[in-house]
């Protein structure tokens, strides 16, 4: 069948299409796990959770719960043939508890019935003995009682930041409580199974690691992993919240249906969902900074309590990653940065956007802020002195960074390669000249600026965007029309703050910075297109289809987007750390262009010219000789026997890091953004609103300004709804009070700024990644920070004091802050 639609190449990568189920999202047809029609015969299932935080199970009824009605089946620890585990890494997290609990909420049996409802009712029949303990709750308590994940506190240094501090004229320091967040994805937690023939199995889920799922369940049933096969189309929502949260649900039903021999789905109920799954973590930093008269930062120490919750989960790598940022943009010379992961009777903390960076770095704004409020001088300037230096030129300006931001791939086979490895323009710029050695343990080159975990910064664009920003929301003007509106206004007060993103790209487990696609092109020029990346809401599969749509000189309508799957592409690393689309995007092409070079050497061959001279373009392929619509080439090359089908693979190049030493390059390059927040507050009842934001985000060169402009904006809100509104509250025993949006407020469309602009900063990525674009998901999340910046300089116009708030700044801290200031 020829396509007969006009072409439409344009459109491709750097067009702003919507996202690929816009109309299925709107129209409500977009299916998730829970719309999939379910074959006859489907189960549904519920676990019943502890009612104690932490403790020994003494005696279990669950008489009751058997007999209920519509009751097919009941599972406990001790029916569970193979593992009980369903732990990311540690094995360190039972399925269903197993004698000990450890949280409230924790799952302790499964019941599986012939509805939802009959199941969730059945629950609450079981009865459990348990032998309590004092559970430990709070960073206090793990303190007190040395509950820890990683024996000590882990250091990473630069310098000597003690006798820094103690050395220098002046010095600020204080501590900082930061809450955790929710991650109130709008499709909750569900997974379905279904069981094969030969007691094979296959799994729907709505994971961002869809290989993890294929591995837990296959350890659950004693299967190899080529028994079992997950797919995931999209997510309603994950934020993190599904990176190993959906274990639970996919193991329980797989376990289940292996049992019954039948289908067997899972959704948590929201409150469940609240309380069984694991959330942002928790952190207190405590911060002692020295710094000179003129706001340069001499020395500086934080120390991070980050509370984890009842398993290992990802708080290793996410306390890493706040350590990692603690720095943000700032050139630091003398720091030392402690971390301390503790262990509590509490869900178990989990990634979410940013993965502990955002915890990281507010500190350090909140650090320059008080900085600028002792020597009373604009925040903006002590940011823009304490920077780390620009890199030479933007590569907007046409030339490279000193050194190139990407160090060129090394090991492969030699420099040959590696200078072919380098694209045309980098090269032409004249930055062949050095080949950078490895990066780990390496001594900075005179004159570089490092990282407190030793990285040379060398893409650094933040005085550029700064200044852009400035200028575009008027800021040195409304600062002054700040003050003077302050000044004659007794009851409403309004705060102003830019506050600038850092952030790192890559996996800093190094080994899951790689990934792998499939693509097929069928007889009629159609193509279809797989990759190990998972769709969530974040435009991955459009950006991907637009590339691959490049590759071919197709519109993008040409390639058809399939559900993630793990028979397609095995051995896929979760969809997180933002490099979804760098990795698979990188991988795709490389299947499109081994497809295309294959159709290439056909045509050429057969019209007698040169492949390197064979264009894709245009809907059409030419060869100088013939111009083939692509289709027809296609026909032609499925004629000539030529295979139309192939996998690609990429993996990140020149990136090494020891996360013991705490040194080494672990990020390809660095995402940057700014946003100038204004916030008004009314001191009689410490409520607020945002009045203007202004944003200014880089993306390198965008795949898709529309759905990255979208990331900004979602990013940008959530980060602003974890340090305002999103409070999370566990009582004395340790239950969580907040366990739905009556108690637990997200942003909705009225708290969104009423002036709101974000522009895409129009720089190439000076590293080699897919058409020169930048990672998006999750660096303009801490964007958020200036919000909370701005009601803290909001509320720093209420007397002489220096609001030292705590996070989230919800209404009623804010009013004690108001408080304090005033009596300061
Ligand atoms: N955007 C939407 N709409 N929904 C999501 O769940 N997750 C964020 C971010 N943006 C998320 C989102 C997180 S935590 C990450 S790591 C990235 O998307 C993952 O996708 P990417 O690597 O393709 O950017
Ligand atoms: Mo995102 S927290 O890396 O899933």
């Amino acid at each position: 069948m020829k396509d007969e639609r006009p072409d439409r190449t344009a459109r491709a990568v750097r067009s702003p299409l919507p996202h690929d189920a816009a109309t299925l999202h709107v129209t409500g047809a977009a299916r998730y796990v829970d719309d999939i029609p379910v074959p006859a015969g489907c189960l549904h299932m519920a676990f019943g959770l502890s009612e104690i935080a932490r403790g020994t199970i003494t005696a279990m009824d669950l008489s009751a719960v058997r007999s209920a009605p519509g009751v097919r089946d009941v599972i406990t620890a001790g029916d569970l043939p193979f593992a009980n585990d369903v732990s990311p890494s540690a094995h360190d997290e039972p399925l269903l508890a197993d004698g000990e609990v450890f949280y409230f909420g924790q799952p302790v049996f499964a019941v599986v019935a012939d509805s939802h409802l009959a199941a969730r009712k059945a629950v609450r029949l079981a009865r459990i003995d348990y032998d309590a303990q004092t559970p430990i709750l709070t960073i206090d308590d793990a303190l007190a009682a040395d509950s820890r994940f990683e024996e000590g506190p882990r250091v990473y240094a630069k310098g000597d930041a003690d006798g820094a501090i103690a050395a220098a004229p002046r010095r600020v320091e204080g501590s900082m409580e930061i809450g955790g967040q929710e991650h109130f994805y709008l499709e909750g937690q569900a997974a379905l199974a279904l069981p094969q023939e030969d007691g094979d199995m296959v799994v729907q889920c709505s994971s961002q690691h869809p290989t993890e799922i294929q591995h837990k369940v296959a350890e659950a049933l004693g299967l190899p992993m080529h028994a079992v096969r997950a797919e995931v189309r999209r997510m309603g929502g994950a934020f993190g919240g599904k990176e190993s949260q959906g274990n639970a649900l996919a193991v329980a039903c797989a376990v289940a249906a292996a049992r019954t021999g039948r289908p067997c789905k899972m959704r948590y109920d929201r409150d469940d969902d609240f309380v069984i799954t694991g959330k942002r973590h928790d952190f207190r930093i405590t911060y002692r900074a020295g710094h000179d008269d003129d706001g340069r930062i001499l020395g500086l120490e934080f120390v991070q309590y980050c509370r984890c919750g009842w398993s290992q989960d990802l708080s290793l790598p996410v306390a890493d990653r706040a350590m990692l940022h603690a720095e943000n943009a700032y050139h630091l010379v003398d720091v030392r940065i402690e971390s301390h992961r503790l262990k509590t009777h509490t869900q178990s903390a989990t990634a979410f956007r940013g993965f502990g960076g955002p915890q990281g770095m507010i500190p350090m704004e909140r650090v320059i802020d008080e900085i600028a409020h002792a020597l009373s001088l604009d925040p903006v300037e002590v940011r823009r002195l304490n920077y780390y230096r620009a890199a030479a030129q933007s590569a907007e300006g046409g030339a490279a960074p000193a050194t190139p931001a990407a160090p060129l791939p090394r090991d492969i086979s030699g420099q040959k390669k590696v200078h072919d490895a380098l694209p045309d323009d980098i090269a032409s710029r004249g930055a062949l000249g050095e080949v950078v050695e490895p990066a780990a343990g390496r001594v900075a080159a005179s004159g570089e600026q490092t990282t407190p975990y030793h990285m040379p910064v060398t893409d650094f664009i933040l005085h550029e965007m700064t200044d852009r920003l400035c200028q575009s929301a008027d800021y040195t003007a409304r600062r002054a029309g700040i003050e003077a509106w302050n000044a004659q206004s007794p009851i409403l007060k309004k705060g102003l703050a830019l506050t600038p993103v850092k952030f790192g790209i890559s996996f800093t487990l190094t080994h899951l910075n790689q990934a792998g696609a499939l693509v097929h092109v069928y007889q009629d020029g159609s193509i279809q297109m797989n990759h190990g990346g998972t769709e969530m809401g974040q435009g991955l599969f459009r950006k991907v289809s637009q590339v691959a749509a490049s590759r071919f000189g197709l519109d993008v309508d040409r390639v058809r987007i399939t559900a993630t799957d793990t028979g397609k592409v095995p051995n896929t690393s979760a969809t997180a750390a933002s490099s979804g689309s760098d990795l698979n995007g990188m991988a795709v092409k490389a299947a499109c262009d081994t497809i295309r070079d294959r159709i290439a050497a056909f045509l050429a061959e057969k019209d007698g010219v040169d492949a390197a001279t064979v264009r894709f373009e245009d809907g059409a392929v030419i060869t100088g000789a013939e111009r083939y619509d692509f289709a027809e080439a296609v026909r032609l090359a499925y004629l000539g026997r030529v295979s139309l089908s192939a996998t690609g693979y990429y993996r990140t190049p020149d990136i090494v890091w020891d996360r013991i030493r705490g040194e080494g390059r672990p990020f390809f390059y660095f995402a940057y953004g700014a946003a100038v927040t204004e916030a008004v507050v009314d001191t009689l009842t410490g409520e607020y609103r945002l009045l203007r934001t202004d944003i200014l985000h880089d993306a390198g060169a965008s795949l898709n300004p529309a759905i990255d402009i979208g990331q900004i904006e979602g990013g940008y809100i959530q980060g602003t709804g974890w340090l305002t509104t999103e409070e999370l509250v566990w009582d004395a025993e340790g239950r969580l009070r907040t366990h739905a949006p009556s108690t637990y407020k997200i942003p909705a469309c009225s708290d969104r700024p009423d002036l709101f602009t974000v522009t895409l900063w129009d720089g190439e990525n000076f590293a080699d990644t897919i058409y020169r674009s930048k990672a998006v998901g999750e660096p303009p999340f801490m964007l958020g920070i200036s919000s909370f910046l701005a009601l803290s300089d909001a509320i720093a116009a209420c007397g002489p004091g220096y609001p030292a708030l705590d996070a989230p700044a919800t209404p009623e801290r804010v009013l004690a802050a108001i408080q304090r200031v005033r009596a300061a």
